[in-house]
């Protein structure tokens, strides 16, 4: 049987460059939850707290690696926005979707796309603590530098990347490109488009 043709994303066409492949990020996955199933298998169970909407491609790999691990998982969501322009983000935070139930003593693991200036995040865990949380750790799948400028404690981090704006993977540009399956770099010519 000869070679099949690689099927090709609509996307494909508008990156640069890709900074993280498809591969990669599958396998620092299943990285990233066998280190999560050691430290928590004293716990039951724990609590996977996704940020909308950036982490949902992430959420829905990583619970499934952590299934894999046989560690039981539940899942909720939030949804958060800065307050004024992205690029000069705030921290200060608007809640648009709320947990759905008590997180008191569970023990809670942020799952986020990205860390960029960290404010956002470091609102969040003041919050979940707020909410009785018995801990709360947070997995990343990628950081960029200025995230070390806030202290906030990341404990699992997928790839430090560059400071340039990305997408896929759940990031978008205007809502487009949360489907591709690898992180990348767009094209100059797609901000002229808009
Ligand atoms: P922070 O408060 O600056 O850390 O904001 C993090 C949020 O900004 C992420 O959850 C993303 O929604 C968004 N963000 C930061 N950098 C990028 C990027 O390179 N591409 C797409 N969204 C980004």
């Amino acid at each position: 049987m000869g070679e099949q043709p690689q099927p090709q994303g609509w996307y494909d066409a508008d990156i640069e460059r890709i900074v993280v492949s498809e591969e990669q990020i599958q396998t620092k996955i299943d990285e990233l939850a066998k280190q999560v199933a050691v430290d928590y298998a004293q716990h039951d169970s724990v609590l996977l707290v996704g940020v909308l909407k950036g982490a949902f491609v992430f959420m829905a790999d990583f619970a499934r690696a952590l299934g894999r691990q046989t560690r039981p998982v539940e899942i909720e969501f939030m949804a958060v926005s800065s307050y004024g322009a992205r690029a000069t983000s705030s921290g200060v935070v608007r809640i648009l979707k709320d947990l759905d139930r008590d997180i008191a003593d569970k023990h809670v693991i942020v799952v986020e796309d990205i860390v960029d200036s960290g404010l956002t995040l470091s609102w969040l865990l003041k919050y979940l603590e707020s909410r009785s949380a018995a801990s709360v750790e947070v997995v990343a799948l990628l950081r960029k530098p200025d995230a070390i400028k806030v202290d906030v404690a990341v404990k699992y981090v997928g790839f430090d990347i560059p400071n340039e704006f990305v997408v896929g993977y759940g990031l978008d540009f205007a809502e487009h490109y949360r489907e591709m399956p690898y992180i990348g770099v767009l094209r100059p010519s797609v901000y002229s488009r808009v």
